[in-house]
């Protein structure tokens, strides 16, 4: 049962009680509004923040005494993936990439060279919509699956990681992922390397949070977040850290 489940359950019965309460009692209306308020509120979190697991299970990070990161990039391929690949390739490090379904047919060559360079490939949706939390299951699952078929076309590799664009997650959004099986991956520290401009506070924000077993969400989609990233893998070989694929940190997990 999800957490969503379980609040569906415990307000069924709070409005039970309530109902009663009012009739029998004299109850006030007021505080079941506040009630329902809460109830909306607790849904809304749980639906924006993937960490709080309210809708469907997500790795956000794995615990281990490792030091060792992984490092994951949304939204590609673009134009800007090859510096990305270029810079781990230098400083030894892997990474995941949550593709866009659409951006791998744009860019077919980057995805194989991803693969080549062994790192992991995950599914981010094919379009990336803004409407994806107020989607059908269906769409949803069509979304996933055309993305499937685009990554294993020119690379030969089905995905078996998802990521949610936004981090948004809602019922029908599990329903679509218990029927393609996707392991969802999402993350404790977000860079915000789309939203901030300033490159040191990106950077800052980024390196203040890292500990064993992190996953670290950043975009390979600016020149901005490639500036960010030399930055971060010099930084990580300083401290002995390693960046692995989500795969391999989850071998971490006990
Ligand atoms: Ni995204």
């Amino acid at each position: 049962m999800s957490k969503h489940q379980l609040g569906y359950i415990v307000f069924g019965l709070f409005t039970l009680i309530y109902v009663f309460g009012y009739l029998n009692l004299g109850w006030s209306l007021s505080y079941f509004i506040w009630g329902l308020v809460v109830w909306f509120l607790l849904i809304l979190y749980g639906s924006f923040f993937i960490r709080t697991n309210y809708h469907l299970k997500a790795l956000t990070k794995v615990k281990t005494d490792k030091k060792i990161v992984a490092i994951t990039f949304d939204d590609g391929p673009s134009a800007f993936t090859k510096e990305v690949l270029d810079l781990l390739d230098n400083y030894n490090a892997k990474a995941t990439f949550f593709c866009v379904g659409k951006n791998v047919e744009k860019e077919p060559e980057v995805l194989k060279s991803i693969i080549e360079k062994e790192h992991l490939v995950g599914n981010h949706t094919y379009s990336h919509s803004k409407d994806i939390g107020f989607s059908w299951t269906k769409t949803v699952k069509n979304e996933i699956e055309k993305t499937d078929e685009a990554i294993e076309k020119f690379s030969g590799v089905k995905p078996t990681y998802y990521r949610p664009p936004f981090g948004v997650t809602n019922p029908r959004i599990a329903r679509a992922l218990n029927k393609t099986g996707h392991v969802v991956i999402g993350w404790n520290i977000r860079s915000l390397d789309t939203l901030i401009h300033d490159e040191s506070k990106i950077y800052n924000r980024i390196i203040r949070q890292i500990q064993p077993g992190s996953i670290i969400l950043m975009h390979d989609t600016s020149e901005r977040s490639v500036k960010v990233l030399e930055r971060l893998l010099i930084h990580l070989n300083s401290i002995n850290y390693r960046s692995v694929t989500v795969e391999e940190l989850l071998k971490e997990k006990s």
